[in-house]
């Protein structure tokens, strides 16, 4: 649960982050927590990757990271053992919240449960359309005329928990897999931090999503961003 005080006092959101590949979303939210335009504190980086790049961004900025890749010593690592190593890890650190960001391994009900953190997710797709992988290219085979990226609640159930915040932008006729990548990822970019300031702020409630925190008077999720790039 995300600790009232910690909104009270202003004091900085504790924030963990996954991470399987470039850690592109790591990078912005390490530069806006340098610059002071996010109130957080960065803990601690899981990498389930020893090649993400993504390592390289966190000890570049100091921060404590913990790689549980999935393949070590030619013996992969099975989930169980990389939850129980990560939950340890994490209840360590002691967040406040638990950001995936391009990590790419599916977590188990238990160990979402049992975290020591609200967690949540950011999906290059406007949920609940497009789950799982390849979403770029299915959207463009369907001939879909708005694509984007959406950060939700983690539950049991795959890409399915509550939907907080979503950022739009129109496919353009040319548009391929890879260059409609690029610009949703420009768009998680500004999604993710706008999300977790809007979480430290109060005013996305995590224990509580579908009622915007404590003002009714908002306006209800998700909440949307257009992108125009
Ligand atoms: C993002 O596009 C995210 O939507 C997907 O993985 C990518 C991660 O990018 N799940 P990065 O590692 O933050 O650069």
């Amino acid at each position: 649960m995300l600790d009232s005080q910690t909104k009270v006092n202003n004091k900085s959101l504790r924030i963990a982050v996954l991470v399987s590949g470039s850690g592109s979303n790591l990078q912005v939210l390490i530069n806006a927590m340098q610059a002071g335009a996010l109130p957080i504190e960065i803990v601690g980086v899981i990498s389930n990757r020893e090649d993400a790049y993504a390592i390289t961004r966190a000890n570049d900025a100091s921060i404590p990271v913990a790689v549980l890749s999935h393949v070590a010593s030619g013996k992969r690592m099975g989930i169980k053992t990389f939850e129980t190593h990560a939950s340890a890890q994490l209840s360590a650190w002691q967040p406040d919240l638990i950001v995936l960001a391009g990590f790419m391994r599916v977590l188990s009900g238990a160990f979402i449960e049992n975290a020591p953190a609200p967690m949540i997710n950011l999906h290059p797709a406007l949920l609940p359309a497009y789950k799982g992988l390849d979403t770029h290219q299915r959207a463009i085979q369907t001939g879909e005329r708005n694509h984007g990226c959406s950060i939700h609640v983690v539950t049991a159930e795959l890409d399915a928990g509550a939907v907080l915040t979503q950022a739009l932008l129109e496919v353009n006729q040319k548009d391929t897999a890879d260059s409609l990548q690029a610009r949703v990822q420009q768009g998680e970019h500004q999604l993710l931090p706008w999300t977790i300031l809007l979480i430290a702020k109060g005013i996305i409630d995590l224990n509580n999503p579908h009622n915007n925190a404590e003002s009714s008077y908002l306006p209800a999720l998700p909440l949307k961003l257009w992108i125009n790039n």
